[in-house]
């Protein structure tokens, strides 16, 4: 019969990736929805993985095979040479496919458990290694700049050549995030869909421009200065190829702006649309004019404002 021997269960937060130029490279925790991952390791050990999502999302694969969560998992499992049958239960709290890192916090609190659990000792840099596993299932590729910020939180910068590292910088004070979520139905896989759109080959000054605007962001996170790091967020590769997934991308934006935001861009690979301030009182404001907007369009959105967060963390064990 089997028997639960121990139990983790862990959280961790939504996230936005890209922030305009920092495409792949700049994650941002949200402290906003959060995925919670429990993990019973039970007393059989034919290295099988059970899943339970305990609120269904038709979209999400329950095989171990196909679930982010769980292909994290199993990447540890076999480096560990771990062969203990487990339960792994997802309570799902960040939308699916709308731009919110859905997929990086399932393997992030599922990492973070599993780590816990067996006490594997996992460096940061390997957490998010096998965090980005889950990727594979969603994007068709690893990208580690949502599970960088939903592992380890606030503002993050990754690169994975040679080696995977990442630094964390402090946030200001004042940053405030305005995330607007549509209703939409986006296709499976919508993230691999949505790097298919982007273009092969850049031009010379785009580089230079992005570059200059990402260099600007980080200098404007150093310094605690949301003025200066906002007027780093504006993309001229990624963002003008998959505005047309996000209907009324042009409105959206401007309106934003006009309603006294620092900055918008689309979170992630959207089709969420995200706005910075350093003023609560905008920030209602803005979160309006962006669901007015995309109302114009037809749909139906709902704007959220809130600020950073940490990281992933355990919450209960025995
Ligand atoms: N950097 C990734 C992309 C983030 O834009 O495709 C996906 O959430």
């Amino acid at each position: 019969m089997k028997e639960t021997l121990d139990f983790c269960k862990a959280k961790a937060p939504s996230s936005t990736a890209n922030l305009g130029p920092g495409f792949d490279v700049f994650g941002l925790g949200l402290d906003l929805f959060y995925d919670t991952v429990s993990i019973s390791k039970l007393t059989t050990k034919n290295g099988k993985i059970r899943i339970t999502l305990e609120n269904i999302y038709s979209k999400i694969p329950s095989l171990a095979e196909e679930n982010t969560a769980s292909l994290s998992v199993l990447k540890i499992a076999e480096k560990y040479k771990i062969k203990n049958d487990l339960d792994i239960k997802i309570v799902k709290g960040v939308p699916i496919g709308l731009g919110l890192g859905s997929s990086a916090a399932s393997s992030a609190a599922a990492v973070t458990a599993f780590n816990e659990l067996f006490r594997c000792k996992l460096t940061d840099n390997e957490l998010l290694d096998f965090a980005a596993e889950g990727e594979v299932g969603s994007a068709g590729v690893k990208h580690y700049d949502n599970v960088v910020a939903s592992l380890f939180g606030g503002f993050v910068i990754v690169r994975t050549f040679p080696t995977i590292q990442f630094s964390q910088i402090n946030t200001p004070k004042d940053l405030i995030l305005v995330v607007c979520v549509p209703k939409m139905v986006t296709p499976d896989k919508k993230t691999k869909l949505a790097r298919s759109v982007i273009p092969k080959t850049i031009a010379f000054e785009d580089h230079t421009r992005n570059l200059s605007n990402a260099c600007m962001m980080v200098s404007g996170f150093q310094y605690g200065d949301t003025k200066l790091l906002a007027s780093g967020i504006n993309d001229t590769i990624v963002e003008p190829a998959r505005k047309s997934l996000i209907p009324g991308y042009d409105k959206i934006k401007s309106d934003a702006l006009h309603s006294g935001a620092l900055a918008v861009t689309i979170s992630g690979a959207g089709p969420s649309m995200i706005a910075f301030t350093n003023s609560s009182k905008d920030a209602r404001k803005i979160g309006k004019s962006m669901e007015t907007a995309f109302a114009y369009s037809k749909i139906e959105s709902k704007a959220y404002v809130c600020g950073v967060s940490g990281g992933a963390k355990v919450i209960s064990k025995y």
